[in-house]
């Protein structure tokens, strides 16, 4: 058994990075494990769980597990979770109160946790008290392991605990399914050492490591062998790129050049934390057409003593300048945010000032949160002084406000030819289908599946809060 341990993944060694190839194997006793058995994986949290979850069901497909949608029909269960706010946990414990329903009719399902919830001290020892049917937990360093972590179930028959918590390496090689034949999360990172005080991604996800540029380049080449379309770069902090490289000096604005150079017709990259967002980079992002102009700029907040109290070490004034600078430099380019509200100490004149930005930035739309304790976290020891109902009013008026500059911003497009790679077909009417323009915009057209994974010019007719409809103009 190997628990997690926050004060270990708290350490930031300065050990290099080690590049490993050769991790992920799967043993003779378990590679048929999967025969004629469906998996079943629910995955929360962000882009990079969502990608993670890909390997997941690649290396289950390689032991012959076959998918399914319905947890209900599973072999085996993996909740790929999220430990950013209370809510994320409580939505996997509900889900785990459900399956231990099904387990008590179905003794050889096999029930894991995975993701950012399992690198949490306090999860894993109230999964090893209080949900002792579970079969098996690992974290975020070891998906590779999943093969081995279930051939010692098999042999030991007890919950196998794997867990490592102060990881410097970065795994390659590792297979992919992805959900899309279109559009591909690409890792160009991993972990974050901003360590921003409420935030848990620097503990759940360890130090930062750069993948190789040369890594990076060639699974993009592969993917437009494959048709691919578009490519996202995931990193918590992808600005930060390649800063950890000790021999070598390249930064995202290389990287994202050498990405757009590869011909793929569309490149974007999340989450750009401001402080690491160079003029290069905007100068790159603006000259290349294929690097899409849209922009992920979490501010936190528009009150910069409430900033520093955050541990984001910018302000408002200098948030702006960036904002600003983007807005003149890349034409046409979409802003998106994040804000929380409610931090410890937040006053009703801090939060004035988040509207007051808001209003300033008119940002095409923005995730809204409100704060949550995480335990760990420096903003944990902070006085929490503003009462659940205050933290409701000024989400609500947050959000007022950033729906009217969302709906403000999609009504500028009325009339306009996008082009919009549609990708999915709509779930409520099957004669449409969806995509996003460049600029992320959600977009909803009466088309023929024919169009599927095509890049195609889109006349925009109405314009609502979270979308647009179009028609197709040829
Ligand atoms: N790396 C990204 C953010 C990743 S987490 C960045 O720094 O920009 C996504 C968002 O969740 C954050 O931007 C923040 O707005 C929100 N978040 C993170 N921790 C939170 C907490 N403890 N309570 C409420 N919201 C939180
Ligand atoms: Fe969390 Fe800050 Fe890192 Fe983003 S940059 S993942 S908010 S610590
Ligand atoms: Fe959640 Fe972990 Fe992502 S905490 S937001 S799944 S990095």
């Amino acid at each position: 058994m190997l628990k997690p341990n926050f004060k270990e993944a708290k350490k930031r060694n300065k050990e290099d990075i080690k590049i490993i190839r050769d991790k992920y194997v799967i043993p003779k006793e378990v590679e048929n494990i999967g025969l004629n058995k469906k998996y079943y994986i629910k995955t929360y949290g962000c882009q990079m769980n969502e990608h993670d979850s890909e390997v997941i069901k690649a290396i289950l497909e390689d032991m012959k597990y076959t998918r399914t949608d319905d947890y209900l029909d599973a072999d085996i269960i993996i909740l790929n979770t999220c430990a950013i706010r209370e809510n994320a946990h409580n939505k996997t414990f509900g889900m785990l109160g459900r399956i231990k329903h099904l387990k008590q009719t179905k003794k050889d399902l096999l029930v894991g946790l995975a993701g950012c919830m399992s690198q949490e001290e306090s999860v894993v020892d109230e999964i090893i008290n209080k949900y002792k049917w579970m079969d098996f937990v690992f974290g975020t360093h070891n998906i590779y392991d999943l093969p081995n972590i279930l051939k010692k179930h098999i042999e030991e028959n007890k919950l196998e605990v794997e867990v490592l918590s102060n990881e410097g390496n970065v795994i390659e090689g590792l297979p992919s399914k992805r959900d899309s034949k279109y559009k591909a999360w690409v890792n160009i990172m991993y972990g974050c050492d901003k360590f921003c005080t409420y935030c848990i991604v620097p503990y759940t996800r360890g130090k930062q490591r750069s993948r190789m540029p040369e890594d990076i380049i060639d699974e993009v080449k592969d993917l437009i062998k494959k048709g691919y379309k578009e490519v996202t770069l995931l990193g918590q902090n992808v600005n930060a790129y390649g800063k950890d490289f000790r021999n070598r000096d390249y930064k995202m604005e290389d990287l994202l050049r050498d990405v757009a150079k590869t011909g793929i017709e569309r490149v974007r990259f999340v989450t750009s934390h401001p402080w690491d967002f160079t003029d290069n980079m905007i100068d790159v992002i603006a000259k290349y057409d294929n690097i899409c102009n849209y922009i992920h700029l979490p501010v936190q907040s528009g009150s910069s003593r409430i900033l520093k109290l955050m541990g984001r070490r910018y302000t408002k004034e200098s948030y702006l300048e960036l904002y600003n600078k983007i807005r003149n430099k890349i034409k046409g380019c979409s802003i998106t945010t994040d804000i929380i509200v409610g931090f410890p100490g937040e006053t009703k004149e801090d939060f004035e000032e988040t509207l007051d930005l808001v209003k300033t930035c008119k940002f095409d739309s923005a995730f809204t949160f409100i704060y949550s304790k995480r335990k760990g976290t420096p903003a944990a020891l902070m006085e929490d002084n503003i009462s659940k109902e205050e933290k409701e009013v000024r989400l609500h008026k947050l959000n007022d406000e950033v729906n009217k500059y969302a709906k403000i911003a999609n009504d500028k497009l009325v009339g306009k030819i996008l082009p919009v790679l549609l990708e999915s077909v709509s779930e409520k009417d099957k004669n449409m289908l969806a995509g996003y323009t460049d600029t992320m915009k959600l977009v909803n057209v009466k088309a023929d599946k024919k169009y599927l994974g095509k890049i195609v010019n889109v006349k925009i007719l109405e314009a609502k809060t979270w979308s647009l409809d179009g028609e197709i103009d040829e």
